[in-house]
């Protein structure tokens, strides 16, 4: 079977299934309290519930949830307490309250003619009107996840914090961190995409990813889960983490557990914000999740409990006027994406980009890409998102208040470095004079012999020549330690603001 055909059939059975979905009602006056997780409201065969679940001894989410107790859809992203309760109230309204009476979120839907609410088996929670037709539907407003048999139009957004997800009318995929910079997309190939009418994203129970509108034949795929069309009884969901990175997971049903099967961005440190401001984010060799720090002892972090809310400097630039420098970050880059692009970059080299941001009073740092493009990014003091990694070509610099404090552990491998030269050094010194007092020794010696006894001994003066020639050899060996003096002037002088332009 060609695959345009196996995926048609796919999309038509995942859309036989979605009429065939049971649904049990709760009826109005229904009342969930965060005090007793035990009641829940079930769909017919139990696949999905609504129900209270706990994160934290505080923190309670009126809640979706897969066989198992994985969260699929949350009213508020925001907590209660214990005390708090889920309410589909008479007047037809569904309504989560705070222990102190406050309502924290609301479907809004008093005065609609609300007769009752529904949850069926492919997790989605209805209010139905008169005759029966929806009038709010949790598939309809979603919060993190997609399941599948959710349509998920361009008027539909996903949220985690400072980050949402989004499905444009032309069919392209966006991450965006509060609602303004773009840091990942993914557009339908450029010959079909200007003419979409209304376009759906949709998750295939089996785990694919897939775009349909009316005017495309077939569904076009974003990504394919790891593991499509494996196992059964499995639940695909595709979630807005809350570390800006959208993924799809898998659950075996009633195992409560998730599994990541793919990432939109796959390097999580190009996650826009994801370190806060100012922050660096990094891997380190003891594991695979990205680390956050700050890029100098210059730099506190703002929450010491949270690496992930960014730094501060401990003296702000304002505060000492003139004696500002630049701190250089090797292997470090800015991310600097679309709407900030115009204005801040520039075709500069190494020093000139670090020159420019110092002597620039909005700049606060800067990237030099060193990677074959000649691009200079000066970032100004809005939010600034750094990753390091030490395959980058990049270097970049960020505007201190003087003396530059690199953090320890940098700062301890370029003492051991030069420590390690130093010795080198005194050693090739030691072998050196050594070998020159071993030399004047033996020539000594040899002197010594020829005019004691005869001169004939002439033949043996020739034969000491090999020791002027060893000791030009054993100044070769010595000739590294003037030259890496050199180049250590050379880049100390690069580093220095000696030519404003
Ligand atoms: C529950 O119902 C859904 C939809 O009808 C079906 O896909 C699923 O297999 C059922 N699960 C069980 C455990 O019966
Ligand atoms: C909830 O159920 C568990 C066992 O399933 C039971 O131990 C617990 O007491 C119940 N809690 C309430 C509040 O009913
Ligand atoms: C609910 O009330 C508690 C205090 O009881 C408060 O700490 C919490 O912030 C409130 N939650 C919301 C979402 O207002
Ligand atoms: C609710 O029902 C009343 C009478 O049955 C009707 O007049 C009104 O238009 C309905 N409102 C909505 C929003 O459907
Ligand atoms: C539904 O509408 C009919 C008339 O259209 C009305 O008589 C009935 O009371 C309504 N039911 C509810 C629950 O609003
Ligand atoms: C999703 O869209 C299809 C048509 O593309 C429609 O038949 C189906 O009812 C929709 N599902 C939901 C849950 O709205
Ligand atoms: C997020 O955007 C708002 C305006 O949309 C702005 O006021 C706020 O400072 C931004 N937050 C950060 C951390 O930059
Ligand atoms: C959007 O995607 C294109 C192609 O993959 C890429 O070149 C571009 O940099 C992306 N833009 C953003 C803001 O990620
Ligand atoms: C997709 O959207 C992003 C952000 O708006 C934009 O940079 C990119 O050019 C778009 N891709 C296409 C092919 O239009
Ligand atoms: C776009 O689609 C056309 C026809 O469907 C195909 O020939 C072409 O290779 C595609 N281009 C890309 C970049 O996928
Ligand atoms: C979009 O549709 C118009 C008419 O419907 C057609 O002329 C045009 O070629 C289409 N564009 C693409 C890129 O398919
Ligand atoms: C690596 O990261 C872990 C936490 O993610 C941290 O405890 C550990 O100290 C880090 N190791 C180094 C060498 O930074």
């Amino acid at each position: 079977m060609p695959p345009e055909t196996s995926q048609l059939s796919l999309t038509l059975l995942s859309l036989t299934l979605l009429f065939i979905f049971s649904s049990a009602t709760i009826p109005l006056g229904s009342t969930l309290y965060a005090s007793n997780l035990n009641v829940s409201w079930p769909s017919p065969n139990g696949t999905f519930s609504v129900s209270f679940i706990q994160d934290g001894p505080s923190a309670f989410f009126a809640a979706i949830s897969y066989a198992g107790g994985v969260p699929v859809w949350k009213a508020s992203q925001r907590a209660v307490d214990s005390s708090g309760s889920f309410h589909l109230l008479s007047s037809g309204t569904l309504r989560l309250v705070n222990g102190s009476g406050a309502t924290v979120w609301d479907s809004n839907t008093e005065n609609r003619n609300v007769s009752s609410a529904s949850i069926d088996d492919s997790g989605n929670l209805v209010l139905l009107g008169n005759n029966s037709v929806s009038v709010w539907s949790s598939f309809d407003h979603p919060s993190d996840t997609i399941v599948p048999s959710q349509n998920f139009t361009n008027r539909k957004a996903l949220e985690s914090g400072k980050y949402s997800f989004t499905l444009l009318q032309s069919g392209n995929l966006t991450l965006k961190w509060n609602n303004s910079i773009i840091y990942w997309n993914n557009s339908l190939n450029s010959s079909i995409e200007s003419n979409l009418t209304s376009p759906v994203l949709r998750l295939q129970s089996i785990g694919i990813l897939s775009i349909v509108d009316p005017t495309l034949p077939s569904a076009v795929i974003v990504a394919y889960s790891s593991d499509y069309a494996e196992g059964s009884d499995i639940l695909r969901f595709l979630k807005l983490d809350t570390d800006g990175n959208l993924r799809i997971y898998s659950s075996a049903r009633g195992s409560g557990t998730t599994t990541k099967r793919w990432a939109a961005v796959t390097d999580q440190c190009q996650v826009f914000g994801y370190c806060g401001n100012m922050g660096i984010c990094s891997y380190n060799d003891t594991g695979s999740d990205p680390v956050c720090g700050c890029p100098s002892q210059n730099f506190e972090l703002v929450d010491a409990n949270d690496s992930k809310q960014g730094c501060k400097r401990k003296v702000e630039i304002e505060d000492c006027p003139g004696s500002a420098t630049m701190l250089e970050l090797p292997h470090t880059k800015f991310l600097t994406f679309a709407p900030e692009l115009t204005s801040q970059v520039f075709f500069v080299g190494i020093s000139a980009c670090r020159l420019n941001c110092l002597v620039t009073g909005s700049c606060v740092a800067s990237t030099s890409l060193s990677d074959g493009t000649g691009l200079c990014y000066l970032k100004t003091p809005d939010f600034v998102s750094g990753f390091e990694n030490p395959a980058l070509p990049s270097t970049s610099y960020v505007k201190v208040c003087g003396p530059v404090l690199p953090n320890p552990s940098s700062n301890m491998q370029v003492l051991d470095d030069r420590k390690s030269w130093r010795l080198r050094a005194w050693i090739v010194v030691v072998v050196v004079v050594a070998t020159l007092l071993v030399l004047v020794a033996l020539e000594g010696g040899l002197w010594y012999c020829c005019c004691r006894n005869s001169p004939k001994f002439g033949a043996s003066a020739s034969a000491s020549a090999p020791a002027p020639s060893s000791s030009s050899s054993l100044q070769i060996g010595v000739s590294p330690l003037p030259s890496d003096r050199n180049l250590e002037r050379a880049s100390s002088s690069l580093l220095r603001p000696s030519n404003p332009n």
